[in-house]
């Protein structure tokens, strides 16, 4: 039996670029960027004036950081590899502001990749945390909380679902994973129908399962052209199984995720981030049939030591109630709207071609006219170094 990967999993680079030049807004010593997409966050000239942009300590822990970890990071966008230039080591985050090491203020656009949506360190969440963390922060053992956040998230993303705390997904494409596994993998572009029903013909009744992101983050935002996802469902219905990948888009697309906002229901969402309000998480649901195959009620492996502990379900419960205020959604549609069309506005006014787009806290944007549906698309934009 074979699966099927779609949405271009590789390429997380121009993602990263523009996320760099978010983060660099007043990174006035890199020459390799021009700064057009921030003009409109903050002046760079005017910032010039005020004080001069240092990275030392930055630098400094960075470099020792590199002596003792795999490229000096615990997880690899860190280190600004593929988009060049000096990764920033942070010392604390508040609402949409962030301070490095060497006491340099940030504007954040990218909210720890996403679970940062009701801002950092929310005051209410801060609270909720202390309480729980008198009680201690880890049991080794179920926590009342667990069911708590749980039943949040079966609601939003399905009533007849139930789910799971994990960790840990494997990427294909990375040594290390043996050839026999990708082997049963088949891949299609997003966006792109003929390819996908072509893998069907050709391996017909051995594709178990589709898995992709309702809307590609993971090359830029790339959203779904409707006529692709409704031949998604056509081709899966009955026999195989539809995951979406809603690590990203989960939460952030609307409270039910991009299944509620698309109206497709997948048979297994996979969850990670805004469920975790900024605390380490990860989460898989489905049929019960299927959830049913993980152990201990089932004899598929899973498990880890932290899983579900008090501190992560409290700030996943806490995120998840502020998203659950009326007109929050709609809230998050207004300013990405604005940032989005600032962006686009200055890019275009400094000659650049660019395009992008959003749905509510999911944004992205491209140094190409565009239009953009799957990553050989994005892949025709501006280099790093060269916008
Ligand atoms: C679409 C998607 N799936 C899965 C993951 C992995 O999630 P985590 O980093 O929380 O393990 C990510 C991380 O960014 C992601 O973007």
């Amino acid at each position: 039996m074979a699966s099927i990967i779609t949405g271009d999993s590789v390429g997380l680079g121009l993602s990263c670029s523009a996320t760099r030049k978010l983060y660099q807004t007043r990174n006035h010593s890199s020459s390799r960027l021009s700064f057009c997409s921030i003009k409109m966050v903050v002046s760079v000239e005017e910032e010039k004036k005020k004080k001069s942009f240092i990275l030392k300590k930055s630098e400094e822990a960075f470099n020792a950081a590199k002596e003792m970890m795999p490229g000096g990071v615990n997880s690899p966008v860190r280190a600004f590899k593929s988009v060049g230039g000096q990764p920033i080591v942070f010392d604390s985050v508040k609402g949409s502001h962030m301070k490095d090491i060497d006491g340099n203020d940030y504007i954040d656009h990218v909210g720890s990749w996403g679970p940062a949506v009701i801002g950092h360190a929310d005051d209410e969440v801060l609270a909720a945390l202390a309480e729980t963390m008198k009680k201690g922060t880890s049991f080794g053992a179920p926590c009342l909380l667990e069911n708590v956040l749980a039943e949040m998230v079966i609601k939003a993303v399905s009533k007849h679902r139930y789910g799971s705390w994990c960790c840990n997904p494997r990427a294909p494409d990375s040594p290390g994973v043996p050839r026999a596994a990708t082997y049963e993998t088949l891949t299609a572009p997003y966006n792109d129908i003929a390819p996908m029903e072509n893998l069907f013909e050709i391996n017909e009744g051995e594709i178990c399962a589709v898995i992709l992101e309702p809307v590609v983050g993971n090359a830029g935002f790339i959203p779904p052209k409707p006529e692709f996802l409704n031949a998604l469902s056509k081709i899966i219905k009955e026999i195989n199984v539809l995951i979406f990948d809603e690590v990203m888009t989960g939460f952030r697309l609307s409270y039910g995720g991009g299944h509620e906002y698309f109206c497709i229901t997948p048979d297994l969402p996979t969850l990670g981030k805004i469920i975790g309000g900024g605390l380490p998480v990860g989460a898989s649901g489905g049929r019960r049939e299927i959830m049913e195959m993980v152990v201990p009620a089932g004899p598929m492996y899973q498990a880890a030591t932290l899983s579900g502990d008090p501190l992560a379900m409290t700030a996943g419960i806490h995120a998840l109630k502020r998203l659950q205020e009326p007109g929050s959604y709609e809230y998050l549609d207004k300013i990405t709207s604005e940032l989005v069309q600032g962006i686009i506005d200055a890019g275009k006014k400094t000659g650049h071609a660019i395009c992008g787009g959003y749905i509510r806290g999911m944004f992205g944007f491209f140094f190409t006219e565009g239009p953009v549906y799957n990553f050989a698309d994005a892949k025709k934009s501006d280099k790093p170094g060269t916008y």
